[in-house]
């Protein structure tokens, strides 16, 4: 079965079981999971009940589909993620993200944990994601399905710089400390060695991640807004030896998980 045909049948089942009219979709990452208890009037489908779609491994990602009203928006909440290093092909990683366009969400807002590559991070930090350095596959490589979008989609104004000022308005309000800066994608799932977090940095990124970014460029494609956050887990570079492990990841996502919350409530409240 041909991909639009697979995006229909899954875009279909999430129709009739959750609904339609949606205002945006949030995709949350690693650890921060917590935002979703705070979708009203919820229901939720197990990634598992929809047709063609993945089924996420990691642990802290919960493979759930939730719709319901959040600052009194209809929003679409993916609780879990696929990664590129699971295995999954990258039409597999963005799979989700075509069938919230064919749902006919317009407004895509991301979170993931990162590592900060920028000195002036610290664990605990949100950084609003301004830009990114794809190192990943690109997940429009292969014949172009005009349907979906064009063939050399620009990547100049890949993140909103209208839903970026939601962001920073909902910070000074809210009183939330929010960075910001460049996240650069990379496959994973090994951390980055020394080294690497400084030749990251020394290309122009500020923070570092396993997901996101072809996410992102499949949303552009096909002509959605965006808006992504990456909470900094820990800091790396060539004076910082600590050993980063996925357990860290997770705890620190769960003290930044309130920050973010926060930010994204006041989003959707002046969307
Ligand atoms: N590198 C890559 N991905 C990550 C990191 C990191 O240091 N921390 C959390 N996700």
């Amino acid at each position: 079965m041909d991909i639009l045909s697979r995006l229909d049948e899954a875009a279909a089942c999430v129709r009739q079981r959750l609904g339609d009219a949606w205002a945006a979709a949030v995709v949350l990452g690693s650890g921060l999971g917590g935002f979703a208890s705070r979708v009203e009037d919820a229901r939720a489908l197990d990634y598992s009940e929809i047709p063609h779609f993945p089924v996420s491994t990691v642990e802290g990602h919960a493979g759930k589909l939730i719709g319901g009203k959040v600052a009194g928006k209809r929003l679409l909440v993916m609780a879990g993620r696929f990664h590129y290093y699971e295995g999954n092909s990258m039409e597999q990683v963005t799979f989700g993200i075509r069938v919230l366009h064919r749902l006919g969400v317009k407004v895509l807002l991301l979170s993931n944990a990162g590592g900060g590559v920028n000195p002036a991070f610290r664990p605990g930090d949100v950084m609003l994601i301004t830009d990114h350095i794809n190192l990943m596959p690109n997940p429009l490589v292969g014949p172009n399905i005009e349907e979906l979008g064009p063939r050399f989609p620009n990547m100049s104004d890949a993140y909103s710089p209208r839903l970026a000022d939601l962001a920073r308005h909902a910070s000074a309000l809210r009183k939330v400390p929010l960075t910001q800066g460049c996240y650069l994608g990379s496959t994973g799932p090994t951390f980055e060695t020394p080294h690497e977090y400084n030749f990251f940095r020394t290309i122009g990124a500020d923070a570092v991640g396993m997901s996101t970014v072809p996410e992102v460029i499949v949303a552009r494609h096909c002509g959605m807004e965006v808006l992504a956050f990456s909470v900094i887990s820990n800091v790396g570079g060539l004076y910082s030896h600590k050993e980063v492990s996925h357990q860290e990841v997770q705890e620190v996502g769960a003290l930044a998980e309130k920050r973010l919350t926060e930010l994204i409530l006041g989003v959707l409240e002046t969307m």
